[in-house]
């Protein structure tokens, strides 16, 4: 067996995508709330104000996760929970939710993997000059990094400090689909300026105040691929590598930005000091990757980047009209290590959704059969065991996700879980998929005996 025993096989949630209870227990706006409830923003006008009710019923979650024999769990802290204003008061209520929550995993020995931005945040900043574009957030988010980190340090050990910033800056803020829903390049490029440099700023408060952290942060990445031989392709597919990986790669280990696309992007980012970004180049013990999809790029000098992305002929897509190409996962961790030499890596988020298969006639079965996420599944494990074999030091893998979810932009049209929610009634049923990987897990961390 490649995986290591000590291989951490682990699901994974957000804050505003599960917990529902969005004006209880003191918690403040945030900015998914304001956005949701927005008309024509998200599909059938879905929001998370109950979502998987998770806050109410997270000890029920809990045991769903120790019937997998999950070791992990991943999930995020609601910045506007714990600081409804963002800054300044805390709300009790809300860290001791986390608090609770940690303590049940750690009673069923599932270690917490806890993320701090997971792209709700406190509507009150968005309103102090627009939130991510503001400076004066780099110091926000670490003060919110110390408030949580201080109460939680002493039983949670892996800390990321943000969630796919590549989506926060362009999703948000370019191409206006997520929160705060701007189409804006220049807020765009302030934004991810600001979120890569308030990694810089949190990762020494965690350090500080959990010594024996393991601290980094997750990004997502696409493989881009040329639709042809030529030169116009590649250097499309240069541009677009540019765009979502290296924009934030290279700030992250090298703590510069890449030549290329500042060349390209020109005026755009004026008024941001490109050379402050060394700043988040701080040492971080592991590096999580989110993987979805690959795209492939062909040349148009009408299209963005001077590319677009074109569908592949034959290929399997998914629900998200994303391709499922999981050679694709084993390229995105070699060249990364390759790449960056990150210390340790985990794959935080992958899974797919797809239609589910339920009877006609209105009943829930006792298993929901999802053969097409179960084969992603065992074919994107294999593409981890690929990279292993390669030499990239993979720690563990999180399936997205443990419950199906508000999908942000999507509502809850696109079901991504590995357990269903049946949304009016909050029953969870197990999926083909979640039984598959129960037996995936059982069958990789096997009793060894401890004396021969
Ligand atoms: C990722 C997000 C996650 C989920 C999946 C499908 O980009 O991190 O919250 O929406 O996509």
């Amino acid at each position: 067996m490649t995986f290591p025993q000590d291989f951490v096989w682990g699901a994974a949630t957000a804050s505003y995508q599960i917990e529902g209870s969005q004006g209880e227990g003191g918690r403040g706006e945030c900015i998914w709330q304001r956005f949701s409830h927005t008309p024509g923003n998200v599909k059938n006008g879905d929001t998370g104000d109950i979502a998987c009710d998770h806050l109410h019923r997270y000890q029920a979650d809990v045991a769903l996760m120790k019937s997998l024999g999950l070791r992990g769990y991943r999930f995020s802290v609601s910045w506007p929970r714990v600081l409804p204003q963002g800054t300044g008061e805390i709300n009790a209520q809300g860290l001791d939710f986390y608090d609770r929550l940690v303590d049940a995993l750690l009673a069923e020995k599932i270690t917490p993997y806890l993320t701090l931005y997971h792209w709700d945040l406190p509507q009150a900043l968005q309103d102090r000059g627009d939130g991510w574009e503001n400076p004066d957030i780099v110091g926000w988010f670490a003060d919110y990094a110390d408030v949580v980190s201080r109460r939680l340090g002493d039983r949670v050990k892996h800390w990321a400090t943000h969630n796919e910033p590549a989506v926060v800056a362009f999703v948000g803020n370019l191409i206006g689909r997520h929160a705060p829903g701007k189409m804006d390049p220049i807020a765009a490029y302030r934004v991810a300026h600001h979120v890569l440099l308030s990694h810089g700023a949190a990762i020494p408060v965690i350090r500080q105040n959990v010594p024996d952290a393991q601290a980094g942060i997750v990004v997502d990445i696409i493989p881009y691929h040329p639709a042809a031989d030529s030169e116009a392709d590649a250097k499309a597919v240069s541009l677009y590598d540019a765009f979502q990986n290296r924009w934030f790669l290279d700030p992250l280990f090298k703590g510069e930005y890449p030549a290329d696309l500042v060349a390209v992007l020109g005026d755009t980012l004026d008024g941001i000091d490109l050379a402050s970004v060394k700043a988040a180049a701080v040492p971080i013990d592991f590096l999580g990757i989110n993987y979805y999809r690959r795209n492939v790029i062909a040349a148009n000098p009408n299209g963005w980047l001077g590319g677009e992305v074109v569908p592949v002929e034959g290929a399997e897509i998914t629900e998200m009209n994303w391709e499922v190409y999981p050679a694709g996962l084993t390229e995105s961790l070699v060249r990364v290590w390759q790449d960056y030499a990150p210390a340790a890596l985990y794959v935080t988020e992958n899974g797919a959704a797809f239609p589910e298969n339920l009877p006609l006639d209105g009943t829930l079965p006792s298993i929901i059969e999802d053969p097409r996420r179960t084969a992603y599944y065992e074919s994107h494990f294999a593409a981890v065991e690929e990279a292993i074999s390669q030499g990239v030091p993979m720690k563990g893998y999180f399936a997205w996700s443990l419950l199906d979810n508000f999908e942000w932009g999507e509502g809850y049209s696109k079901r991504f879980g590995i357990i269903y929610v049946d949304f009016p009634t909050q029953r969870r049923i197990l999926k083909r998929s979640a039984h598959f990987y129960r037996d995936w897990i059982a069958s990789q961390t096997a009793a060894v005996p401890s004396e021969l």
